[in-house]
């Protein structure tokens, strides 16, 4: 039987490297197996948990379609939607948010990472945003969730918030407990510019990240920039567990050409990281620019993206407010 495949994206601009090879080449592959249905959201609803200029946001919606779309997934098979259209996204996660409980919420790791110190002062948003997420999830009957490493935590939530509201309610089954899918390797891509942090939108450096959008000259010129060590390359994994950054590029590089981390050791053992960087900025170029050329080209034509989302915005909202009745009879409403 097909999967029911969920997944969401932010549409904050910058979109990079990490959110290709953690998640968007994953939802690519799953949009190819044809037994699959597969549901892509532009979650702009989890996006203005932090300050977003208006102007900025709406092209940033756009952009996030496009690449979606550059990226190789089918706008016709698949369903592309933004989820502050599909008002049962806000209606499920205000009604969720009354079965998780502020323990559970209080764990989440990303919450104090993106919080930083001043918590204070943090958007009630940013706190119950895996809440929407987990609404987001359950509102398709979701099977699957392709993310990156960073989203496990919120998944690990969203399965208990659907045990809890099945239980309390007595419905066995009613919300479907979804599956993370996280690549055993290559989920967690880390910054070029220090390998135990990892590569983020909002990064003040450019220099940190690929971003989608670059083109040639940015991509090699942040690879030749990207932080390394003094060591020639490993012959072996147990020798790259000290060397973040050099961990870090060679997955990069066993990513994009759809091999392991053993192999592409063994490619380039014993060499050094000015012989390796030539290869490793030419398979991202290979990729890359690609994408890059087609998101630019699909950006001009903003009335096919806005059809796309229109579309989608019809069938997700039919599976979603079908879903939300259901809700409502369960509880009492
Ligand atoms: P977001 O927009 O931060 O990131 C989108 C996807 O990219 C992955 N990702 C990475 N993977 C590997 N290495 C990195 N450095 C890296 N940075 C980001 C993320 O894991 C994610 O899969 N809350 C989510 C969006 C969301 C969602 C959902 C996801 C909202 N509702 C429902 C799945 C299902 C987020 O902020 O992703």
């Amino acid at each position: 039987m097909g999967k029911k495949i969920f997944s969401g994206v932010q549409p904050t601009g910058n979109l990079h490297l990490g959110n290709y090879l953690g998640a968007i080449k994953n939802f690519v592959k799953l949009n190819n197996e044809s037994e699959n249905e597969c549901v892509f959201c532009v979650v702009d609803l989890h996006a203005i948990t932090v300050n977003q200029d208006p102007k900025d946001l709406r092209n940033n919606i756009r952009e996030t379609v496009a690449a979606f779309v550059a990226s190789g997934i089918d706008p016709k098979k698949n369903i592309i939607f933004n989820q502050s259209q599909v008002s049962a996204h806000s209606e499920t996660a205000w009604i969720l948010s009354c079965v998780a409980r502020m323990g559970w919420l209080n764990r989440m790791t990303q919450f104090k990472e993106k919080a930083g110190k001043d918590k204070e002062k943090a958007s009630v948003g940013l706190y119950s945003y895996p809440v929407l997420m987990a609404a987001d999830i359950l509102l398709y009957d979701t099977t699957h969730v392709p993310v990156g490493d960073d989203q496990k935590q919120h998944l690990e939530l969203c399965r208990d918030i659907a045990q809890k509201f099945n239980n309390d309610f007595k419905v066995e089954d009613f919300f479907k407990i979804p599956e993370p899918l996280i690549q055993k390797e290559f989920s967690r891509i880390m910054s070029l510019k220090d390998g135990t942090k990892k590569m983020s939108k909002s990064d003040p450096s450019d220099l940190s990240r690929i971003n989608l959008t670059d083109d040639k000259d940015q991509i090699v010129n942040k690879i030749k920039k990207a932080k390394t060590d003094p060591l020639p390359l490993p012959s072996n994994i147990m020798d790259l567990e000290k060397r973040p950054e050099a961990k870090n590029l060679i997955g990069i590089y066993a990513s994009l050409t759809n091999s392991n981390l053993e192999k592409s050791i063994n490619e380039f053992s014993g060499k050094n990281f000015s012989e390796f960087k030539d290869n490793l900025s030419q398979v991202l170029v290979d990729k890359i620019i690609p994408i890059s050329e087609e998101i630019k080209k699909l950006l001009i034509e903003e009335k096919y993206l806005d059809e796309i989302l229109l579309n989608g915005f019809e069938k997700a909202d039919k599976i979603a407010s079908k879903k939300v009745k259901k809700i409502h009879e369960i509880i009492g409403f």
